[in-house]
């Protein structure tokens, strides 16, 4: 049987998803289909019904539903539950469940690099939906301290007393946060101000920054990430969201096919996608 898959979002056009489940269904030999859906706000139940009536077994998540699709589903994992969003559906007979796999998704590719997370110090900058997941997964996988700083600081302390029963959490102010630098053995910025055209526009400092700290940045586009160019000249190790990305679709699809994701091909479609 044909599996049915896809992506809800509002614009979603720019998604790499389509592509890059395509290349993991044609390198498994799945016999499958995974389309964007442009559904706004309004059309968003009347597309969760569909997608159960038409036998769909899974449906990723994008902005701006991630919230509010919760409302419409039949059961949510902790995880979900826990960072209060959802980016992938699971349609067990008729029965949907929500998870996300956003925040483990990026925990995965730090993995990659630094094994052990026990006794690391935690700072992340930013206190948006993508900073509210990575920050559930790392406290759920256990950090010493995670540090939350925001331009707004009531976000900051929404997501640090989220995390709170998991870990030693605290909010800081920029000042703060910059004055405590050289103490942090990760520093991931969930941000876009690596976005802006205006190369000045740093998301912090990286003066201080530990020679053997490892800095994030959460966005995927290598040329848009030059404060991880800053950052390996101070000495760091750097990490872009390219590997979130790739994992966060390879765990949903491994809930929906069962089967081992090929991480590496879905990666090897994206790159090609974003030349
Ligand atoms: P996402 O879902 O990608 O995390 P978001 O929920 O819109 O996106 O969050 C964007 C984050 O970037 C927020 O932490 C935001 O700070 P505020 O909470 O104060 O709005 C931060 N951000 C965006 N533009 C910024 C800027 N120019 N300066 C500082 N922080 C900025």
């Amino acid at each position: 049987m044909k599996l049915l898959m896809g992506v809800f979002g509002h614009p979603v056009a720019h998604s790499m998803s389509p592509v890059m489940h395509k290349a993991a269904l044609g390198e498994l030999n799945i016999e499958g289909s995974y389309e964007a859906y442009d559904i706004g706000p309004e059309e968003l139940e009347d597309g969760i019904k569909s997608m159960k009536s038409e036998g769909y077994r899974g449906m990723n998540i994008t902005l701006p539903h991630k919230v509010a699709v919760m409302d419409h589903l039949d059961a949510v994992s902790e995880e979900a539950e826990a960072i209060g969003a959802v980016n992938t559906i699971v349609n067990e007979n008729g029965k949907l469940t929500g998870y996300n796999t956003d925040g483990q998704g990026f925990l995965d590719s730090v993995l990659e690099q630094v094994e052990d997370l026990s006794g690391k110090r935690v700072l992340l900058i930013g206190a948006g939906g993508a900073s509210r997941a990575v920050a559930v997964s790392f406290a759920r996988h256990g950090v010493k301290e995670l540090a939350i700083t925001n331009r707004t600081l009531s976000k900051a302390n929404e997501i640090a007393v989220r995390c709170k029963k998991w870990c030693d959490s605290r909010v800081l102010p920029a000042t703060m946060a910059q004055a405590a630098f050289t103490g942090y053995d990760l520093i991931i910025n969930t941000t876009s101000i690596g976005m802006s055209p205006d190369v000045n526009r740093m998301p912090m400092s990286l003066e201080t920054v530990k020679r053997n700290a490892l800095v994030c940045d959460l966005i995927y586009n290598p040329e848009e990430t030059r404060w991880l160019r800053e950052a390996e000249k101070k000495g760091a190790k750097t990490l872009n969201g390219i590997g979130m990305f790739i994992n966060q679709g390879a765990l949903a699809f491994e809930m929906w096919t069962g089967k081992k994701a090929p991480r590496e091909a879905m990666k090897q479609a994206v790159l090609f996608e974003m030349k």
